[in-house]
């Protein structure tokens, strides 16, 4: 199981739809939650692209230095710039980076946001002009390593004599991951993506999706992966879990969700589309599969369902996708800093995954927590100690009974 979080370039949250106690977000503070999820041991990061965020190639490129093995998930929108250019772009962050590179190709869902970037056109056009632009960057890069142009006299697009001359670290190209829930999007998906993502729609109807993308790969002879973008909302209880939830949205106003809701409305994206219809735009019905509330998208454009619980049940629903086919989940949550470290805490060590202590680079083992009267570390940190070596030599069982220690603290 693959789990990435989620750099959040169009603004983090306290209460959803006001700015009471929102946060700046600077690049101190994105460099805050990069550093977080890579030291948590996130696999990678999302970042989005559109008129309502920061640049994610820009913001990628600026904290790469200050992470370690963390991925970044770079969204793209096909048509915005030319293919051998964002070729190009790709084997340098993934050349500067050490192959962490993912790219997450978007071919956007407002026309109205759409046209003021320049490109017109219909959903059925932009779609050609998304399968156009990937098939030039695949051979663009896949060339890097053999030598060799791409000619390309397509609909929409044409090149001649393209190339770039530094290949990416991974070949033939980093990985392709791909959101869409239109018909379009799915021949897509099948035709040249490598990961198929969903925004986070109730079990049966992930499980319809995953069904029908990959019955359109078999016929063109391929296999994807899956993967699917949610956000989280985790406490010790799910009592507390639930009142969270609620204090979310607890100053958003009607008028706000009915702004928003407008907005979403004119977009011609079957994914919004069906991210709306799970509530409606009422704010009565907003539990739409058991732990699954769609309250976040009463205001946030896309991924708008987040997972409610206490660990053990949300590390439940996870398995219930994972089960679906589900390997990767892409999770946000708000403020976007503590969410990741409260996720980590709570659902990680219950997660069919390598822990942070077993990832290259990390040999940390305790005493954890703050010494006790100067001298005696905290109860029970003798077992942690004990359950993280154990996991990271993958030997000796954690120590159950691990007793109050009288050991001198280490400096
Ligand atoms: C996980 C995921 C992430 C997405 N990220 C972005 C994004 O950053 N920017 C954007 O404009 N659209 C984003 N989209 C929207 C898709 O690119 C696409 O426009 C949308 O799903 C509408 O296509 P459809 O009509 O085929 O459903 C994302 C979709 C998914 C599933």
């Amino acid at each position: 199981m693959n789990v990435f979080w989620f750099v959040p370039t169009h603004g983090d949250s306290r209460y959803l739809g006001t700015a009471e106690g929102a946060r700046l977000v600077s690049h101190d503070y994105l460099k805050q939650v990069a550093v977080a999820a890579d030291t948590l041991g996130y696999d990678g990061v999302l970042l989005p692209t559109g008129r309502s965020c920061e640049d994610a190639w820009v913001t990628a490129s600026s904290l790469i230095d200050a992470t370690r093995q963390l991925k970044f998930l770079v969204a793209v929108r096909p048509g915005l710039t030319a293919p051998t250019l964002s070729a190009r772009m790709a084997a340098t962050f993934d050349r500067l980076s050490g192959g962490r590179l993912l790219i997450n190709v978007v071919t956007g869902g407002d026309p109205v946001e759409q046209e003021s970037d320049g490109i017109f056109g219909t959903h059925k056009e932009r779609y050609e002009i998304s399968d156009e632009f990937i098939k030039i960057w695949r051979e663009v890069l896949s060339k890097t390593h053999t030598g060799g142009e791409t000619d390309f006299d397509g609909k929409h697009l044409r090149v001649k004599g393209a190339k770039a001359l530094y290949p990416p670290i991974q070949a033939p190209y980093p990985p392709l991951y791909f959101g869409g829930s239109s018909d379009e999007a799915i021949d897509l998906a099948a035709e040249q993506m490598d990961v198929y993502l969903t925004w986070g729609e109730p079990p049966a109807a992930v499980a319809e999706k995953i069904k029908r993308v990959r019955e359109r790969a078999a016929k063109a002879g391929r296999t994807l992966r899956f993967g699917i973008r949610l956000h989280v909302i985790v406490r010790e209880t799910n009592e507390a879990a639930w009142r969270a939830a609620d204090e979310l949205i607890s100053r958003l106003d009607d008028e706000t969700i009915a702004k928003a809701q407008a907005n979403f409305a004119r977009m011609d994206s079957e994914g919004q589309r069906r991210m709306a219809a799970l509530h409606g735009g009422r704010r009565d019905k907003l539990e739409v599969s058991p732990n699954l509330w769609a309250g976040v998208g009463l205001v946030r454009g896309g991924a708008g369902t987040a997972l409610v619980g206490d660990g053990e049940t949300v590390a439940a629903r996870m398995k219930e996708y994972a089960d679906l086919g589900i390997d990767t989940f892409i999770l946000s949550g708000y403020p976007h800093l503590e969410e990741s470290y409260r996720f980590a805490e709570h659902v990680f060590p219950l997660l069919p995954r390598p822990q942070k202590a077993t990832l290259p680079g990390f040999n940390l083992t305790g005493p954890f927590g703050e010494i006790v009267g100067n001298t005696l570390v905290p109860k029970g940190s003798e077992a942690k100690s004990a359950e993280v070596k154990c996991k990271a030599k993958a030997k000796a069982k954690p120590k159950a009974d691990a007793k109050h220690d009288l050991r001198v603290a280490e400096s």
